[in-house]
């Protein structure tokens, strides 16, 4: 069975299937009463939503997660397509979950598992260039994302499902309003924060608020609610580097690249970029960006024709 996830949101609801269910917020320590009204969002893969949750539990089992993905016929069928795909290239294809996991590990199969589910979000929206672009800029961010932990010390497989998951928010609020948000999106020029007060001005909330929600309601880590929530913040001053920073970077390197998250975003350049990662990153990540994007174009070319 999936779920339905139900997010507050303003009294723009066009669905007509709404509920009363009350969130409250909570940022800086300060609960706040968000003065939204209610709407039923499409449902998030609620397999997608499992497999985060299992991969934060030190005590799970390899075979509970190949049930988990086994339990969604449809949904493992796709994420064994992406596992035997051009990007991961396996010599013998995998038939089944256990094999995937097997051939790939486990904690690669859950940042899979979270591409699927983020693609079979957006569905239909995908009609949309504008959403197209969107999915490009979260699948180029978690790319880079990971690249940039495996030239350093953080865990690549959380990087990757951070900046896969980074945008979250925007892609709720694609769901909600495919049209309104397309058209946003087609139009607004300017640095990638400026678009959180026109988001504001359409919704009456921004992604990264939205995003947050989201994360709370699926139960994910305080720290990848964080990562979610503050993505747009000023990078810290004091140079301490981890994922929240990381995440920062890959998005705004992502855009500096060819793969922002509006057409009109302007991205730093990518040399300013390279100058704020820590010594060890900043001597063993692609440095050219060309490159960079021409690899990144083959892995969202290998996901997208699985
Ligand atoms: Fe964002
Ligand atoms: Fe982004």
């Amino acid at each position: 069975m999936r779920h339905a996830c139900a997010l507050v949101a303003s009294g723009r609801a066009k669905r007509g299937s709404t509920v009363g269910i009350a969130v409250t917020g909570e940022r800086n320590g300060q609960a706040t009463n968000l003065p939204w009204a209610y709407l039923h969002l499409p449902p998030f893969p609620q397999v997608a939503v499992r497999v985060l949750q299992l991969a934060n539990n030190e005590n799970v089992q390899l075979h509970q997660l190949c049930d988990l993905i086994a339990s969604d016929p449809a949904f493992a069928s796709e994420v064994l397509t992406v596992a035997n795909s051009l990007l991961y290239a396996p010599r013998y294809p995998s038939t089944s979950i256990l094999q995937a996991v097997a051939v790939l590990g486990a904690n690669t199969l859950q940042g899979m598992c979270v591409t699927v589910g983020v693609r079979a979000y957006l569905g239909k929206t995908m009609s949309y260039p504008a959403m197209r672009s969107l999915w490009r800029h979260n699948l180029a961010s978690a790319i880079i994302a990971q690249r940039l932990a495996e030239v350093g010390f953080l865990d690549k497989d959380m990087a990757y499902t951070s900046g896969i998951l980074h945008d979250i928010g925007r892609m709720a609020l694609a769901v909600i309003q495919p049209k309104g948000y397309a058209a946003l999106l087609e139009t607004h020029h300017g640095a990638a924060d400026s678009m959180l007060d026109a988001e504001r001005g359409l919704f009456g909330w921004d992604h990264c608020e939205t995003g947050r929600q989201l994360i709370g309601n699926w139960k994910l880590p305080d720290s990848l609610e964080a990562v979610v929530a503050d993505h747009h913040l000023p990078r810290r001053t004091d140079g301490a580097w981890d994922l929240g920073e990381l995440v920062k970077v890959s998005c705004a390197m992502a855009g500096a690249v060819g793969y922002g998250a509006f057409p009109g975003c302007q991205s730093p350049e990518f040399a300013a970029l390279l100058d704020v990662l820590p010594a060890r990153e900043h001597r063993l990540f692609q440095a050219d960006p060309e490159t960079l994007r021409q690899q990144i174009a083959e892995s969202i070319h290998a996901i997208e024709s699985a």
